[in-house]
């Protein structure tokens, strides 16, 4: 019998490692030059039943081949990407590694190697828990001499993933823009190389750093899917080869290629953790096995249910000021809101994109006693107060910046291109990190605020560093390890301060961001319409818990659509809802409706941020989503443009007890769990842009 929980075995004959989740095992050995080959990623298996996987195939026996038929660990040889790439003073770059030896401590399992000449050591670490599939994997490099030569890194990724031989493969990936992020990708995986990958300094909008394989027969609730997450929020590479022999591999960490830095004597590096796990469930299942991990083992405060916020941003944009957030905070208080967050506008000289950021300092023209009488108000009102920044970025026109215009990435005898009006502050540098450590503490702590809204609005471009000289590249990743190092000593010194991540909408949402902060602004586009395909997408691997989602005015700001407010609310109650709009212009039915709505959403809360998620598909335009707790559930079903004469199907939902009874709130109707999914509901959504939630709870 396989083992039920996490285990990791060593065979010392076979030089091989079994590495056991709940559902999966996981094994790889040392081949005979002491390199880590991988041996077996799938349904869980005994050690003995690991020793009889066969070797993989040996490709055609030729010259124009490696020697080595089967994947390693960390692509370093071959023919294929490389996951490391080193360099030593005396021009070798080839790694020969000798294995030193191995530890394990409860779920961890570390592998020391060490070059047979050059004083590099690597260690490949491995982490598995006894109530998750996902094993965490992640590399560290030493320089083992520390009165050496500097060795040289060009690549140096988290980890090596290979499933097993399949007749085809096909990839899952997201991709997108400002505004469409996470739009999901299903397509056959051409022999070649593939390489999905940011060059932008921030996770990103077009690509994003997880990917699902399955042999193109997986469906939503079945089937073999093998799918790698790096928990990662600056540039990243993921680099896919399906080689013509049939054989599948993916190497991926953070940087992309072209970057070079110097490992110093005595150095440790270490890579960021690349998550992967084995599903037998479908994508559905792959989606809530994440869903699940993420929330046991990566966000900071999983269990507080997340409040309803009201942000001003579409509102008020850039013109905030103590009267009109006051006015909109006593709506928001009235309509239900729970946390009243004042966005972008607050400080400086920013009345619009192209001064005033990088100064933190409040507007006291708008606020002329400061932020106190706001918060005061907003507490009064019985919220918690949030607040906007941007701490990574400046605006040539602003005090900061006359003052430090070295503190920005830039290259000597090169332009600053701006984006957004805006130039990067460098957080690789320990005094510009530790200046926007030092304003957001005293912010946090001199005014109490609850909340954060960290925002990043631009890509990297001439993206230098002067004083590092050949080091310069290190700023790709040390910029992330500082606003790492900021948000973590946030949380730390603010155990109350919850934080949502943001970049421009979804730039930078990814299990990095996720491991420090509360919840992800996923787009900018509040367009509900389009937003279904959005949420559609992030909960491919991110749970409902982290996905903030606002109602905001019909009609839309950036598509002109109007949809109804129902339509609108149903789309956020998705996720954390939320609300964006200008309610002093809402007329006194949609704020009875509104409240309403929120008072629903209150209830079904716990169902959709705690629950488990069923993507029910999509028909004839219509779309459902189901959250269910044992006893509880609550589905979302929304309508979008249909076809005249188009027919529709019921919506079946999944995971009930075929035996059980269960009262729609709603109607008070009784339904059986084995007809709910047998044969489905069939809402009423007669026009384009209905929409539904029906609520049912388990009576026997
Ligand atoms: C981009 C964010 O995604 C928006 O929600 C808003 O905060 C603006 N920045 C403010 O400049």
């Amino acid at each position: 019998m396989p083992p039920s929980t996490a285990a990791i075995q060593f065979d010392p004959s076979h030089r091989l490692w079994v590495l056991h989740t709940p559902q999966t095992s996981y094994a790889l050995r040392l081949d005979e030059r002491d390199v880590p080959r991988h041996v077996y990623w799938g349904p869980a298996l005994a050690l003995a039943q690991v020793i009889d996987v066969p070797r993989r195939p040996l490709p055609a026996d030729s010259s124009f081949e490696s020697p080595a038929s089967e994947a390693g660990e960390l692509a370093g040889d071959g023919f294929g990407p490389q996951g490391l790439l080193v360099g030593f003073s005396d021009g070798t770059s080839a790694v020969e590694w000798r294995f030193v030896d191995h530890e394990v401590t409860a779920g961890d399992l570390a592998i020391r190697l060490r070059d047979r000449h050059y004083p590099l050591e690597a260690t490949l670490h491995y982490r598995v828990h006894d109530d998750s599939d996902v094993i965490v994997r992640w590399t560290t490099l030493r320089h083992t001499d520390a009165s050496g030569d500097p060795l040289l890194l060009t690549r140096t990724d988290s980890a090596t993933w290979t499933p097993p031989l399949r007749p085809r493969y096909r990839l899952s990936h997201v991709t997108g823009a400002w505004t469409s992020e996470f739009q999901l990708e299903r397509v056959a995986l051409p022999i070649g190389e593939t390489v999905l990958t940011s060059r932008r300094g921030v996770s990103s909008h077009q690509a994003h750093p997880w990917l699902m394989i399955d042999d193109g027969q997986a469906g939503e609730e079945h089937g073999e899917v093998w799918s790698t997450a790096l928990a990662w929020s600056g540039s990243w590479r993921i680099s896919i080869d399906h080689s013509p022999s049939g054989r599948l591999t993916w190497t991926g960490g953070f940087g992309h290629e072209g970057l070079t830095w110097r490992l110093r004597p005595g150095e440790t590096w270490r890579t960021p953790p690349f998550a992967g796990l084995f599903s037998t469930g479908g994508f559905g299942g792959t989606s809530r096995a994440w869903h699940d991990h993420v929330a046991r083992h990566v966000l900071p405060d999983p269990g507080t249910l997340r409040p309803i916020v009201y942000n001003s941003w579409e509102a008020t944009g850039w013109a905030v000021n103590e009267a009109n957030q006051k006015r909109l905070a006593a709506m928001a208080s009235r309509i239900g809101a729970e946390l009243f967050v004042m966005d972008d506008g607050w400080f400086g000289a920013r009345d619009g994109d192209a001064a005033g950021l990088g100064d933190w300092r409040v507007k006291t023209d708008n606020f002329p006693s400061g932020l106190d009488p706001l918060i005061a108000e907003v507490h009064r009102l019985g919220m918690r107060f949030g607040l906007w920044v941007e701490p990574e970025m400046v605006n040539p026109d602003s005090d900061l910046y006359r003052a430090h215009p070295d503190w920005v990435l830039h290259m000597p005898n090169r332009a600053r291109t701006t984006l957004r009006n805006q130039l990067v502050l460098n957080f690789a540098r320990p005094d510009v990190a530790g200046w926007a450590h030092k304003w957001l503490d005293t912010l946090v702590r001199d005014h109490h605020i609850d909340y954060l809204k960290w925002d990043m609005n631009r890509a990297f471009t001439e993206a230098g560093w002067p004083d590092a000289g050949p080091d310069a590249s290190r700023l790709w990743i040390e910029h992330v390890r500082g606003v790492y190092c900021i948000l973590d000593r946030l949380r730390d010194d603010h155990p109350d301060l919850r934080i949502q991540a943001c970049a421009g909408g979804g730039g930078r949402s990814d299990l990095g961001m996720l491991s420090r902060t509360d919840e992800v602004w996923i787009s900018d586009n509040t367009d509900a319409a389009d937003r279904i395909a959005i949420q559609h997408g992030y909960s491919q691997l991110y749970p409902a818990r982290t996905m903030a989602a606002w109602v905001t005015d019909s009609p839309n700001f950036l598509t002109g659509r109007r949809l109804p407010l129902r339509f609108r609310f149903h789309v956020a109650m998705a996720g954390v809802l939320g609300i964006g709009g200008n309610l002093l212009e809402w007329t006194e039915e949609e704020l009875g409706e509104a409240t309403d709505l929120i008072g629903r959403y209150k209830q079904i809360r716990p169902i959709v941020q705690h629950g488990r998620q069923y993507r029910l598909g999509t028909h004839a335009g219509r779309t459902a989503v189901q959250y269910s707790t044992p006893d509880q559930l609550a589905v979302l079903a929304w309508q979008l443009p249909l076809r005249a004469g188009q027919p529709t199907v019921p919506i079946r939902l999944r995971n009930l007890d075929p035996t059980g009874r269960y009262r729609d709130a709603d109607t008070g109707s009784i339904h059986h769990g084995a007809v709910l999914m047998a044969h489905g509901i069939d809402p009423d959504l007669p026009t384009d842009y209905t929409s539904t939630l029906i609520r049912l709870t388990r009576i026997g």
